[in-house]
């Protein structure tokens, strides 16, 4: 997720913008920049890293100018460098654009801008944005963004400058958040509240494909065919750290609601005429068909993602699978070859663990691969290739908008080798590859049980012990609850396959803690429900994670968390949420710091 801010007014715009990109830095970033338009001439700098390396260098040269826009940048596509980070402006410098979101036909209009002379220079999606807004201008800005983005697929939120005209800004999104702020003789754009909060609390959320035209006096909305659009102004209450949590209490609570938003993102485009595909995978197929096994190797919650995709690569791509903890990798003596494909599961791309893991089994010959969520990080850039997800930063130590996107890279790939593998037929995989579209959807009425969670979560918060328990696809997720519970309340949890409770764990059941039991339909339903019966006849408390009007669970349970009914495969991110927050609510019943619990880093950088 980018930041971006803009301003036009008496000026100057430099100072505006620089406020708003310290206050959008909890967004994360890897580069910043800069564009402001001083008498009839684009003046950018642009930065990698920290904003303090931008403010630096405009300490040295200050920029003038009454207009300008700003922008952090969070890589999706082209890596954290100078020559990536926005600003970009056009081939002949009449336009300047910041963007945030994933432009998907950013290929096929980067061929056409070439074929029409504009030279490239940068990796990203979003250069083409300036130079198509350039190639269509013809004198009025706002005409020309209208028809300009009605050319782009996937997602944006963009600003947009040009150089015949200093008096006016224009904004324009699509599956990206993008808001007008109103100031008294100055207007601002920004992709969220924070940015803007010192300059004014008067704000308009821009809806997907409406435009806004900013000038010094004021601001003109409009509806993607041109149809004028009465700005729907809000004012603010929020202090800044509640707006950058956009008003949730902990930032974690605010990325487990993102996980519709964020599996949209990092599904939408890759399954696209019934075959999965990622366009930044450098792997070429034939390579992935000669695989013989998969290891995946990961930590935490990252290792439980791997654990449910051993079950859809073994199932979907016929290939032997085995998940092995980062930890334990490289001081057992594996069994590696160049028929192996490796695989690195990781949300921040620096776990120490998972890096050294990946490369002894590069070393070892294994074709590697790594499922990330932020690009340039060490791992992608150790690896043969990287499938990223789109989840946007993940500020809470606990790992929840991660996990599921993971899930469905994961997912998705099990898919490709499947067909590759000629394991799964393209009619075979149609459904699947529609269930995967269906989770975003599925997860959003998912998150409708939080109420009732959290009054479970009330109830059991003085709870010393808590068991977890579930089976398939689901069987991951037992352990992922018990770890959500622990590094979050500091409680006990165990994460148990719910066949193994008669093998021990049956004697710990009484009734002095409860058991969460992920009871789902799947292949092994009925299974689940005698694994229950023997906890329920012991006095054990269930707590079961079930479809809606399940009587059968409702019968055996002291509490039912209904979730959607979905298939098997992709019932792993649903019946997460729950699992989520319920630790979040104990947590929070029992004061625990939810976003920096103790003893923990969000990214473990050393072994
Ligand atoms: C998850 O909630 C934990 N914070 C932790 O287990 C995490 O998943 C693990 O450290 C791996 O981190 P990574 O995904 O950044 O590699």
């Amino acid at each position: 997720m980018c930041g971006i801010i803009g301003y036009v007014g008496p000026g100057p715009a430099a100072p505006a913008i620089v406020g708003g990109l310290q206050r959008l830095d909890y967004r994360g970033y890897d580069s910043a920049g800069i564009v402001v338009l001083d008498r009839g001439r684009f003046r950018v700098e642009k930065m990698p890293g920290k904003l303090e390396n931008l403010l630096a260098r405009l300490k040295a040269s200050p920029l003038a100018g009454t207009v300008g826009l700003g922008h952090t940048r969070w890589a999706t596509h082209g890596g954290p460098t100078q020559r990536n980070a926005h600003p970009h402006v056009s081939g002949n410098a009449r336009v300047a654009v910041v963007h945030n979101g994933i432009i998907e036909n950013h290929e096929a209009l980067r061929r056409r801008l070439r074929a029409r002379g504009y030279a490239f220079r940068s990796e990203t999606d979003t250069e083409v944005i300036a130079h198509l807004i350039e190639d269509m201008h013809r004198g009025n800005p706002l005409e020309t963004v209208r028809r300009a983005i009605a050319k782009l697929e996937g997602s944006f939120a963009i600003g947009v400058l040009f150089r015949d005209r200093p008096d006016v800004l224009i904004g324009a999104r699509l599956n990206s958040p993008l808001l007008v702020g109103f100031g008294e003789g100055a207007n601002f754009l920004a992709s969220d509240a924070p940015a803007v909060l010192p300059l004014t609390r008067r704000v308009a959320y821009l809806e997907d494909r409406e435009l806004a035209e900013l000038t010094p006096g004021g601001v003109r909305i409009v509806a993607a065919d041109g149809t004028p659009r009465e700005p729907r102004i809000t004012h603010i209450t929020w202090d800044y750290a509640s707006a950058a949590r956009e008003g949730y209490p902990h930032f974690m609570l605010k990325e487990i609601h993102e996980q519709p938003r964020a599996l949209r993102d990092t599904i939408r485009g890759r399954t696209d005429h019934s075959i999965p595909h990622f366009p930044e995978l450098e792997i070429e197929p034939a390579k992935l068909k000669r695989i013989r096994r998969v290891v995946i190797t990961a930590c935490g919650t990252a290792a439980h993602a791997g654990l449910v995709a051993k079950y859809a690569f073994e199932e979907l791509a016929r290939v032997p699978t085995e998940v092995v903890l980062a930890s334990e990798f490289r001081y057992g003596d594996p069994v590696i070859g160049r028929d192996t494909l490796a695989v690195a599961v990781t949300q921040s791309g620096e776990t120490m663990d998972t890096l050294c893991a990946i490369r002894e089994a590069r070393a070892r010959g294994a074709l590697t691969l790594a499922v990330c969520n932020v690009v340039g990080s060490s791992i992608p850039r150790a690896v043969d290739g990287t499938l990223y997800t789109h989840a946007g930063p993940e500020i809470g130590v606990a790992s929840t908008k991660a996990y599921t996107t993971q899930i469905a890279v994961l997912e998705l790939l099990a898919v490709r080798l499947g067909m590759l593998r000629g394991a799964l037929t393209r009619e075979a995989a149609r459904p699947l590859l529609r269930a995967l579209e269906r989770v975003p959807d599925a997860v959003e009425k998912a998150l409708r049980c939080e109420a009732g969670v959290r009054t479970i979560a009330r109830r059991y918060r003085g709870a010393r012990n808590f068991m977890y328990i579930g089976r398939r696809y689901n069987f991951p997720n037992a352990y992922e609850g018990a770890l959500k519970l622990k590094e979050l309340s500091y409680i006990h949890a165990e994460g148990y396959g719910a066949g193994e409770m008669k093998h021990g764990p049956l004697a710990l059941v009484d009734n002095t803690f409860p058991t969460v039991a992920i009871a789902t339909a799947g292949r092994v339903y009925e299974k689940m429900l005698s694994n229950m019966k023997e906890i329920e006849a012991r006095g054990g408390i269930l707590i079961s994670i079930a479809n809606p009007g399940d009587a059968r669970v409702r019968e055996l349970s002291r509490h039912v968390i209904e979730v959607p009914e979905t298939p098997e495969l992709v019932s792993p991110m649903v019946t997460a949420v729950p699992l989520q927050l319920l630790a979040y609510h104990i947590a929070v019943a029992l004061r625990r710091d939810v976003d920096k619990p103790r003893n923990l880093a969000k990214a473990v950088t050393v072994e």
